[in-house]
């Protein structure tokens, strides 16, 4: 983690629990303050008091990812305290496991693309506009591998869900091309995190969330350099196709 980056403003989307709680509390321990957005007011309250009790400088926003309304009242609110240059959209719910195309309904389809794609939409519409200006800015999505059609996994099902994700990797490498690619000091990329020990992963997948919040904190702390890959999908610290 490069220096300069203690003292800077992070904004975690789902940093309430799993791989977002990890990350939100690593980016804590390397003295960024940070910001959680989420839904539930008991588990948000509960984060908090987490990273406070241990002397970290938190704060929890409580909106509906899915919500423009609600995320742009949060946002205002946001900005008019804060610079964030760091910007971790986890928020995101799994789809129902009967969730093959012709067994999905129409709500459960909006449910989880609301979630999983226009939250990450709704999130970067409101905060990346300061980061743009700043030319400043670390977006990281965590997008899945279930996201990925190319490669294993490509047999159906989950189709909400799969395809919210193929849209959070489309989604960051059209903006990432918009804001120049890494030459105008913003970074868009997308992660998957691998399956991890969280309520979304079960208790026996073989990751922890703090394993899973490993490339999103590397993404979150890569040196701007000349000719730095952005607009990607990583897995481990490589980049992976979709
Ligand atoms: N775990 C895995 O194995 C795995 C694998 C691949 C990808 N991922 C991706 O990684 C991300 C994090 O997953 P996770 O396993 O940490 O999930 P998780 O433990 O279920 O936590 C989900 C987080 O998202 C928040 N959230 C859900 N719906 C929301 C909404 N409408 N508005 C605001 N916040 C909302 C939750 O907040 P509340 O506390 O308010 O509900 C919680 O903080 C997700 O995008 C997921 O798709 C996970």
């Amino acid at each position: 983690m490069p220096a300069s980056l203690a003292g800077e403003t992070a904004i975690i989307t789902g940093g309430s629990r799993g791989i977002g709680f990890a990350v939100a509390e690593a980016l804590a321990k390397l003295g960024i303050e940070v910001l959680i957005i989420s839904q539930n007011s008991e588990n948000l309250t509960k984060a908090i008091t987490k990273l406070t009790t241990q002397g970290f400088k938190a704060h929890g926003f409580q909106a509906d990812v899915s919500n423009a309304t609600q995320m742009e009242k949060v946002g205002a609110e946001i900005l008019n305290k804060f610079i964030p240059t760091i910007l971790v959209n986890s928020a995101g719910v799994m789809s129902e496991k009967t969730a093959k195309t012709l067994k999905t309904t129409s709500l459960e389809w909006q449910r989880v693309m609301g979630i999983n794609l226009e939250g990450v939409f709704n999130s970067v519409r409101i905060f990346a506009p300061v980061m743009v200006e700043k030319r400043n800015g670390r977006i990281i999505n965590l997008s899945a591998c279930l996201g990925r059609f190319s490669g294993p996994g490509t047999n159906g099902g989950l189709a909400p869900y799969r395809i919210s994700k193929t849209g959070v990797n489309a989604l960051t490498k059209n903006f990432a091309a918009e804001t120049g690619n890494g030459t105008r000091g913003i970074l868009v990329d997308a992660v998957c995190p691998g399956h991890c020990q969280t309520d979304m992963g079960g208790p026996l997948a073989p990751r922890t969330s703090e394993q899973g919040a490993e490339t999103v904190l590397w993404l979150a702390s890569r040196e701007m350099t000349n000719g730095i890959q952005t607009g990607l999908l990583w897995e481990d610290k490589t980049i992976v196709p979709w």
